[in-house]
């Protein structure tokens, strides 16, 4: 029913086959399906829970998957940093209310699904933080053992502890995410573990319901999907989800894809800029968000596709513009979010500033992770609490 199929030359792969890029052309793979082949109606769909698995047809795990019931996150409306930006329907797809605590176990339920399936003993990613959390989690689930590289001192704490916690064999490397990815690659290729980066075709199967989810959830497509974007797997994926909705004739629209990267780490947001064909990979990128901070996105050719052929969008947002708005959100909206997810509200913010941004469009930002996955940030932001001796006196002194 599927087949893996290169992005750049269209050279075609058995769904069985254990490889990350063509061997033609090196470059990413991506699967195919026989749509028309596909029995499936929008009302059978809407009959089951808001899930990862409502959507099981155009997925390519067969049999029950290993899960920790995922998706079926909350959309919730940005009332009032909507009215503040002039923007009525605005929304946040909060990714962090997944069982690890980010977007990221859309992903892993489907792709440790598949590393049993293909008969996979062992599993290894690289990560910022929230993949190696989520992997970890769901390897532990599969009985599976797991290796995760980190790059050294740049995971925000809570992921750290999440790998550690779930039993995987966790590695921190003197070097960025980006060398990280290389060597986990060269490792899954020369000894046989199973490589669970977005470079995985499969991974990213599961992360294409997010954009399935917000159109049930608001009962339309929306006018805008933003995302920030990090090595640019979810952007593309979401894409890629909407082509097969319409290619089946469930929507007859697609939203403008628009991609949110930090200041300090941009390359996508400069290709689109500049026009470029391909990126510019940044070599040292630095940011508060340490979730996007990649220098050398592995699925940008994906995601340049997506944002051109939608006409969205890609804009960089300051460490500045990411904090205060994630205080904003936690302050204002009563939503948690770690300092990355909040990039995609800050992203839309700024344009609507520079009145890139029409009112009456309905946008959906989603928000990859949970707050408490990076409480360090916290810490430097916010104030430390007060402390008192356990009398009334001092308590109400304190609060005057
Ligand atoms: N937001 C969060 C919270 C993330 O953890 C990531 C990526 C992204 C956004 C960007 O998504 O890479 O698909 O463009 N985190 C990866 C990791 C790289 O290792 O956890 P992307």
């Amino acid at each position: 029913m599927y087949r893996l199929v290169c992005v750049h030359c269209a050279a075609t792969y058995a769904p069985d086959q254990i490889i990350y890029t063509c061997k033609h052309c090196g470059h990413l793979l991506t699967v195919e399906y026989d749509l028309d082949g596909i029995d499936v109606s929008r009302d059978e769909w809407d009959r089951r829970p808001l899930s990862v698995w409502r959507y099981r047809e155009i997925l390519p795990v067969q049999g029950e998957p290993v899960s920790l019931q995922e998706g079926g996150t909350p959309l919730y409306h940005l009332e009032k940093i909507g009215k503040e930006l002039g923007l009525p329907e605005l929304y946040a797809k909060h990714e962090g209310m997944n069982p690890t605590g980010s977007f990221k176990d859309r992903g892993m339920t489907v792709g440790v699904s598949m590393a049993r399936q293909l008969g996979m003993t062992s599993v290894a990613c690289a990560s910022t933080g929230n993949t190696s959390a989520s992997l970890a989690a769901y390897a532990a689930k599969a009985s599976i053992p797991c290796v995760v590289l980190l790059p050294a001192g740049k995971v925000a704490l809570g992921k750290v502890a999440q790998a550690l916690m779930h039993g995987a064999r966790v590695i921190s490397i003197r070097g960025n995410f980006d060398r990280a990815l290389e060597m986990v690659h060269e490792l899954c290729i020369s000894h046989g573990l199973y490589l669970l980066n977005s470079v995985n075709p499969y991974r990213l199967e599961g992360q294409k319901t997010i954009g399935f989810e917000a159109i049930d959830q608001l009962g339309d497509v929306p006018d805008r999907i933003v995302l920030p974007v990090g090595n640019a797997g979810n952007i593309s994926a979401v894409y890629k989800g909407l082509r097969e909705l319409e290619a089946l004739g469930f929507i007859d629209r697609l939203p403008m894809m628009t991609g949110i990267q930090a200041a300090g780490s941009q390359p996508v947001v400069k290709a689109i800029e500049q026009n470029l064909d391909e990126l510019v990979p940044e070599p040292a990128p630095e940011t508060v968000a340490t979730a996007i901070r990649i220098g050398a996105p592995v699925n940008a050719e994906k995601a340049l596709v997506a944002i051109r052929a939608t006409g969205g969008t890609a804009a960089a947002v300051t460490d500045d513009e990411i904090l205060r708005m994630q205080q904003d959100l936690a302050r204002m909206e009563g939503i948690g979010v770690e300092p990355a997810s909040a990039a995609s509200v800050a992203g839309i913010r700024k344009l609507a500033e520079q009145g890139l941004i029409d009112k009456d469009e309905r946008i959906v930002c989603v928000v990859t992770g949970h707050l408490l996955k990076d409480p360090e940030t916290v810490v430097q932001q916010c104030e430390p609490p007060i402390e008192i001796d356990a009398d009334l006196h001092s308590l109400l002194s304190a609060l005057r």
